[in-house]
């Protein structure tokens, strides 16, 4: 296979190793992902340390099986790409360290991505290039943000999670109601069965015209409808997720979440009518959400903007996206050297 526009993507930034190998920035050739969920699953969440050991752990059998998959050779590869920022520190070493030896070994540019910019691009992966300026939500358990985007490498912030990141929510939330880790898909399947007009909770939208989000108050609404407020649990009349029946826990599933998937519409809305966007995009793992890609399809519908929302295995931490955004970076012209570092906290 020859072609100058293959990059081979490595991604390590939370709980994912993950390897791929794309075309041209939008044909995938393989795209290899090594989850970690079961070992972090009984902690409740990512335990960095764990998460670091892992990623070196599979990160080269995951480079082995993307090349392999692909059938590419290293004379067909143009450049390899990392995302290189924002992450769990650790993470994100192992992930560029393996990138820096193939990009030595290989004698090809290095391109660092940021991997967020990347979620943004996800919907473009064996498919239809985005029509910009768009306007992009990426939600994960690690972010919140919302961007105008103008090209897949022209990305401003317009707004982030003062506090916790929207799948973060998601997680602590089914921690509360019981229902396991990770709480995203937990709770869309108990929110089938419950009334999402059941509990009133608050729909946190900042003052003016603010797109910045704030979830905190959100999750300890639930967790006082659950187990009561400090002063009752003083008083000892506390309850607990076992007072409630099944049905009642799926109208807190279903209010929450119909809570928390109005305000990412609303800022999503606003986003789009700040910047005259012709696409809204909606990116990371709580883009997996099935009430909240309902939402955004009608909202597209509404302002006459395209929807693009990634297939379900680009909507999670992936490799694919890595490389295929760093092939309009390569075009551009802009590559990196072996002095690359990582960051774990980057505001942009
Ligand atoms: O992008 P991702 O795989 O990893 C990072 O955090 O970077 O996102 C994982 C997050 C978790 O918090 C998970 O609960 C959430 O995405 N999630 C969902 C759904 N599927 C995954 N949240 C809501 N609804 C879902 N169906
Ligand atoms: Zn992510």
């Amino acid at each position: 296979m020859s072609g100058v526009g293959i990059i081979v993507g490595v991604e390590t930034t939370c709980d994912e190793t993950a390897c791929a190998v794309v075309a041209d920035g939008r044909k995938v050739l393989a795209s290899a992902v090594a989850s970690q969920v079961d070992l972090h699953a009984r902690f409740g969440g990512v335990v960095p340390e764990i998460a670091s050991r892992a990623h070196l752990e599979a990160v080269n059998a995951m480079i082995g099986r993307a090349l392999d998959e692909s059938g590419t050779g290293p004379s067909d590869v143009a450049a390899v790409a990392v995302a290189h920022q924002p992450g769990l520190i650790g993470s994100l070493l192992v992930g560029l360290m393996a990138a820096k030896a193939l990009a030595w070994v290989w004698r090809v540019p290095l391109i660092g991505v940021n991997h967020i910019h990347a979620h943004a691009y996800a919907p473009a992966l064996d498919d239809e290039p985005i029509d910009y300026p768009a306007a992009a939500l990426i939600a994960s358990g690690g972010h919140t943000s919302l961007y105008l985007c103008r090209s897949p490498t022209d990305l401003e912030l317009l707004g982030a999670t003062t506090d916790d990141a929207a799948g973060e929510a998601f997680d602590k939330v089914a921690a509360v109601l019981n229902l396991g880790y990770p709480g995203g898909p937990a709770i869309d399947r108990a929110a089938t069965r419950g009334d999402p007009a059941a509990v009133p909770f608050p729909r946190a939208l900042l003052k003016g015209q603010s797109l910045d989000f704030s979830f905190s108050g959100l999750k300890t609404a639930v967790l006082y409808h659950v187990r009561g407020t400090p002063g009752a649990v003083r008083e000892g009349v506390a309850r607990g997720v076992e007072t409630l029946s099944e049905r009642q826990v799926a109208d807190v599933a279903a209010s929450f979440q119909a809570a928390l998937v109005d305000t990412l519409r609303i800022k999503l809305r606003r986003a789009a009518r700040a910047t005259g966007a012709a696409t809204l995009i909606v990116g990371g793992g709580v883009a997996a959400n099935t009430a909240l890609r309902a939402a955004v399809e009608k909202l597209g519908r509404k302002i006459g903007a395209a929807v693009r929302m990634p297939a379900m295995k680009y909507c999670v931490d992936n490799a694919a996206m890595t490389a295929g955004l760093a092939w309009h970076h390569l075009r551009a012209g802009r590559t990196d050297d072996l002095k690359l570092a990582a960051t774990a906290t980057v505001r942009r």
